[in-house]
């Protein structure tokens, strides 16, 4: 039998195991053109909560009684299809299925020989390149600025402040406990941490830390970090909106300063950012991580959780902060 995770109820609020479903159904078989692929690694992520609502974005959002679906690293177990062979391995959005079917469109190979088989859902995937398109679109990092970062010890965060030491910058992270804000410090060399649990004043704590004040803010957050940050941002100071995960459990937005004086007096640029508006723009961004990878510029932290029942926990834990980098899961 295949095991499978369905979505059950779209959570309010948090979510919980009650809003996942776990069953079965007799493994495929791949017709002509197809292949069965195996799951090996799984990515949970934030953005997920989003397409737990019924709401219109940028992606669809899930149906209730249908499988989740996330970034997965699985083995050709089987090829009807002559761009595949049995034993490679591939990465796409697939769904939280052991085995499944799938005629090839969407999956990228992925090579194992040039970096272990994890790292392309990581700094070699989808949350590394976001890092590393944000900070190009939008941030346009000069060599001697200030770089904040927000959700800096996790998966994007990171990363781009690890590019942001590469251009020369100075650069601040803010995570939620002090043994990830010494990690980052230590691993990634970042110059300066915050640690928003403990910080009374989110605002004094960022001046203190960027007395230069902040040239761009990459934020994957929101909410108070992100009033907080913009109170210290430069004149022409750049805002990359990634994410505002400190929201997407509210069942009612809650608001906050009227922001436009700010914006209006320092000329400053917020910009909503979605990596999939820039596919086109994905192999070269993943070349250029890398080589920074190869050349030891850049390294990367990862939670690995075992085992396909644990994904729902996995993802759920994202929001309390338990993974240090990118949370992935091996089946
Ligand atoms: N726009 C795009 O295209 C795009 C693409 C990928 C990701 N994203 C966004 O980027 C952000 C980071 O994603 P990721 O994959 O790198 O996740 P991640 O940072 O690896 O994991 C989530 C982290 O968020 C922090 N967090 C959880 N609840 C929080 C809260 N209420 N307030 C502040 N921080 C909280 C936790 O760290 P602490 O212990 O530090 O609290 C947790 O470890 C997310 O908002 C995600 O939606 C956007």
């Amino acid at each position: 039998m295949n095991k499978i995770i369905l979505l059950k109820n779209r959570p309010t609020g948090k979510p919980t195991l009650s809003d996942f479903e776990f069953s079965e159904e007799e493994r495929p078989k791949a017709k002509e053109g197809e292949l069965l692929l195996k799951a090996k690694y799984v990515s949970v992520d934030p953005y997920l909560r989003g397409r737990m609502r019924d709401e219109k974005s940028y992606i669809e959002p899930f149906k209730v009684g249908e499988p989740l679906e996330s970034g997965i690293i699985a083995e050709v177990v089987e090829s009807n299809n002559r761009n595949f062979k049995r034993g490679e391995f591939v990465n796409g959005t697939l769904k939280w299925k052991q085995f499944q079917t799938s005629n090839g469109n969407g999956l990228n190979k992925v090579d194992r020989e040039k970096a272990p088989l994890k790292a392309y859902l990581g700094v070699l995937g989808l949350t590394g390149i976001t890092a590393y398109l944000g900070l190009d679109k939008i941030g346009k990092l000069k060599k001697g600025e200030t770089l904040l970062v927000s959700g800096a010890a996790g998966a994007v965060g990171s990363v781009a402040g690890q590019i942001g030491k590469i251009k020369g910058c100075t650069v601040i992270g803010i995570a939620g406990t002090d043994e990830k804000t010494d990690r980052i410090q230590e691993k990634f060399g970042f110059d300066g941490t915050i640690n928003y649990k403990t910080s009374k004043d989110m605002k004094t704590a960022i001046k203190e830390a960027c007395p230069n004040g902040v040239d761009v803010y990459y934020d994957n957050v929101g909410g108070e970090t992100l009033d907080a940050a913009l109170a210290n941002m430069n004149k022409f100071g750049r805002v990359i909106n990634c994410g505002a995960i400190s929201l997407y459990n509210e069942t009612k937005t809650p608001t906050g300063p009227r922001v436009e004086s700010t914006l209006i007096k320092n000329s400053i640029l917020m910009q909503g950012f979605t990596v999939r508006d820039y596919i086109k723009d994905f192999g070269p961004a993943q070349n250029q991580l890398a080589k920074w990878m190869e050349a030891d510029k850049i390294s990367y932290l990862e939670t690995v959780v075992e085992g396909f029942d644990n994904i729902p926990q996995a993802f759920i834990d994202l929001f309390e902060g338990k993974n240090k980098g990118k949370m992935i899961v091996i089946v």
